[in-house]
């Protein structure tokens, strides 16, 4: 289908061509020579997304690397909660001045709901019942991204009507009597915490998907940042917290990392606790610090955000993990341990 705005005659479909360096300057510097396909025109279903985002450089090379590939399987990013997967895909989209359809998957989703469904419309006849599109439908006939945000919890229905659709076969959608054929700029992406595989102790909504859905995608896995990328993160955003204090609070978080994961992340671990410290929950602490102000003490904002990812029977571990790292700093005023740190040379 086309893509035209016909009233004000914006062809979206149009494409420049912008240095890399441009367009992602958190990952390229002036010396990449590498160009990007960017629409011309930025489309009403973009999507903002976050300023503070700093993408991997691995991932976004290799999601760079897909989107631009002839091939078009779909991409599945997959990973611990809070490592940035969604993030990703908007901040891919965005600098690409692509339109975002973004369905959020969940065990009670429909094959029906992604088509669409009829509407009551004022028209000149009176009130008449028109088609409307669901997102991801809409992608699908006019170009765009559709982002299938956890996909891993799909139930088995929604399942097989996805195989078409990540496939890029002729899509039937039987109530508007009509065969959607796939845009050339339409790509499909899905974000999950395992790969597929379900049976995971952590992610237990997730279901296993089945071997023909998985197959269709190629997975990449999302890690968490390493401290240098995540102190890049915070300093970006929290520039008022002492760098020897933010530097801290991504201790913590990679402590309590090697105590779910392991030292190398590779789940080698005694006794692991089943209580993720993500990259969200490490923004949300320092945000939370910044907002309850210089006399609340540091580990309220901590366990406002943290508290609600710790099993009641990890508990006591996770506490002992954090008074290893900070001590009693943890129930000091916040501007006492600003000053605490204010004063150590970094
Ligand atoms: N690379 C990053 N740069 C900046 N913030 C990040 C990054 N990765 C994660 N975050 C933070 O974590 C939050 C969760 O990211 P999100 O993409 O929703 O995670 P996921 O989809 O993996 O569960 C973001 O809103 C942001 O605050
Ligand atoms: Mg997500």
């Amino acid at each position: 289908m086309s893509n035209v705005n016909t009233v004000e005659k914006i062809n979206f479909d149009e494409m420049v061509q912008m240095s890399v360096a441009q367009v992602f300057p958190e990952v390229f510097d002036t010396s990449a020579t590498g160009k990007v396909n960017v629409r011309k025109h930025r489309h009403p279903d973009c999507v903002p997304s976050n300023p503070d985002y700093i993408p991997d450089e691995k991932t976004l090379r290799r999601v760079l690397a897909w989107w631009f590939s002839p091939m078009r399987q779909a991409l599945g990013l997959w990973g611990e909660t809070g490592t940035g997967k969604t993030e990703m895909l908007l901040y891919v989209a965005d600098r690409l001045n692509e339109p975002v359809y973004m369905v959020k998957v969940h065990a009670s989703l429909m094959p029906e709901d992604l088509e669409g469904s009829k509407e009551l419309k004022a028209s000149a006849k009176g009130v008449v019942t028109a088609d409307r599109l669901g997102l991801a439908a809409k992608a699908y006939a006019y170009g765009g991204l559709i982002i299938l945000d956890e996909v891993d919890k799909s139930n088995a229905p929604l399942g097989c009507a996805l195989h078409g659709l990540v496939e890029g076969k002729p899509w039937p959608i039987e109530q508007f009597s009509l065969v959607l054929n796939k845009h050339a700029f339409c790509r499909v992406a899905g974000t999950a915490n395992t790969n597929g595989a379900g049976g995971h102790e952590r992610y237990h909504t997730s279901n296993r998907m089945d071997q023909a859905l998985r197959s269709r995608f190629g997975w990449l896995k999302c890690n968490f940042p390493e401290p240098a990328h995540e102190m890049a993160i915070l300093e970006k955003k929290f520039t008022k917290l002492p760098r020897l204090m933010r530097k801290e609070c991504v201790q913590v978080a990679n402590k309590l990392r090697d105590a779910l994961l392991g030292e190398k992340r590779d789940g080698v671990v005694d006794e692991p606790i089943n209580a993720v410290f993500s990259t969200r929950t490490l923004v949300n602490w320092c945000s939370y610090t910044m907002a309850f102000g210089p006399d609340a003490l540091w580990g309220e904002s901590l366990s406002f955000a943290f508290d609600g990812s710790v099993d009641p029977d990890c508990e006591q571990q996770v506490k002992d993990v954090i008074k290893l790292q900070l001590s009693d700093l943890v129930n000091k005023p916040v501007k006492e341990v600003v000053a605490h740190f204010g004063q150590v040379k970094p």
